[in-house]
């Protein structure tokens, strides 16, 4: 019988999110169980954003405000630009969704880095686009000469997550800026800047910048990983607003819970957990790397809040090990990375464990050199 489904929706691989701690402790009996696997803050969210979320608790019985009146305001103000510049999703995931069903038509491309953040060539299937896997560099980052080299005239957009995930690395400004002069008019840049709160580098572009320069860029930012709101879904693009308004029209009216946006509007006002989130994650990822020294193992240094480390083993059995020692970190193995495992930054105490069950696993005969 033929499927009642679309055949381009059943090529789509259902996202894999990291292990939930709930599945391990089921699975494995344990009771101590720690995830680095989804790149979180440790730290948590905001007190403030806490207290926020608090206070609007008694209105939830009313629908949000689909326009999000108060957190545009609130952003507008944050990054200088108008309110019509914002477009807001159910985290950055649902921007990434609304970006290809409003700007891809069947038979367009869509290029993106190999590996990077798989919900691109979500977008690219589901509309029946052509995906374009650029593959990393050696030193795994975009390989913008190459991506602009794919371009041609069914190209419509390209993402580049800066730093990009799995790998943490940088695209630099004056590539970004090569690349923007060389592009047609035709095609979209999505900088998808999940991560830019961690990054201290100074030749780091910011994706706004371009945005405030008329530009076909769109700009990607979240509340989930330096804010700490990642249960809440909350993401937004910032773009000029002929960019925005075709997503508007087909966005879900009330895409962005109440809560989520009285917690996002005083989470952007205590900057100084953004400060502190970066600083521990500065110290987390050396203590990473200093693991991985003593380990005599290859990593890839990281500008966000995670590392990808070169176990020389198969990860998926490293990966399982670790699961065994209570520690969720996620195998490169379905990226295409088969000896790497990511694992992202915890608190002192959670580095501490991860670091001790890594030694543990890595020193055992389990996971056998490849
Ligand atoms: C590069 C990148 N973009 C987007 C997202 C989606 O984030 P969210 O939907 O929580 O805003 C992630 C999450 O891991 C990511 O790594």
């Amino acid at each position: 019988m033929k499927p009642l489904a679309r055949p381009n929706v059943l090529q789509m691989e259902p996202y894999q999110p990291g292990k939930p701690i709930e599945a391990v402790q089921r699975e494995l009996g344990l009771t101590e169980v720690i995830k680095l696997a989804s790149n979180e803050n440790p730290l948590g969210a905001s007190p403030r954003a806490l207290k926020a979320i608090q206070a609007a608790l008694s209105n939830v019985h009313l629908y949000p405000d689909g326009d999000a009146y108060t957190l545009r305001a609130a952003l507008a103000d944050f990054h200088q630009l108008p309110p019509d510049h914002f477009l807001f999703g159910n985290g950055s995931d649902e921007i990434i969704h609304y970006l290809g069903l409003a700007f891809l038509n069947p038979g367009d491309e869509l290029i993106m880095g190999d590996p990077s953040f798989t919900r691109y060539e979500a977008a690219a299937y589901l509309n029946n686009a052509v995906l374009r896997k650029i593959p990393l560099t050696p030193d795994f980052r975009h390989d913008v000469p190459a991506m602009r080299d794919a371009v041609n005239e069914r190209t419509k957009l390209i993402f580049i997550a800066n730093p990009n995930n799995p790998t943490g690395t940088l695209t630099y400004r004056q590539e970004v800026e090569k690349l923007l002069q060389d592009l047609p008019e035709s095609v979209l840049l999505i900088l998808d800047e999940a991560y830019f709160e961690y990054v201290d580098h100074p030749d780091y572009p910011n994706g706004i910048d371009y945005v405030q320069q008329g530009l076909n860029v769109v700009a990607m930012r979240t509340f989930s990983k330096a804010y700490g709101l990642a249960g809440l879904r909350a993401g937004y693009a910032v773009a000029r607003p002929e960019l925005i308004d075709p997503m508007n029209r087909l966005r879900e009216p009330f895409n962005l819970n109440a809560l989520a946006q009285a917690a996002c509007v005083a989470a952007l006002q205590d900057q100084s957990h953004v400060q502190q989130t970066r600083k521990l994650n500065q110290a987390s990822l050396r203590t990473f790397y200093q693991c991985c020294e003593r380990l005599g193992l290859r990593y890839v240094p990281s500008y966000a809040n995670f590392l990808l480390i070169d176990t020389a083993r198969h990860a998926r059995a490293v990966f399982d090990a670790l699961l065994r020692e209570g520690v969720i970190t996620r195998s490169g193995e379905p990226l295409g990375l088969p000896q790497y495992i990511r694992v992202n930054t915890g608190t002192p105490d959670q580095n501490q464990r991860f670091v001790e069950a890594f030694e543990k696993v890595m020193a055992r005969d389990v996971v056998s050199s490849v």
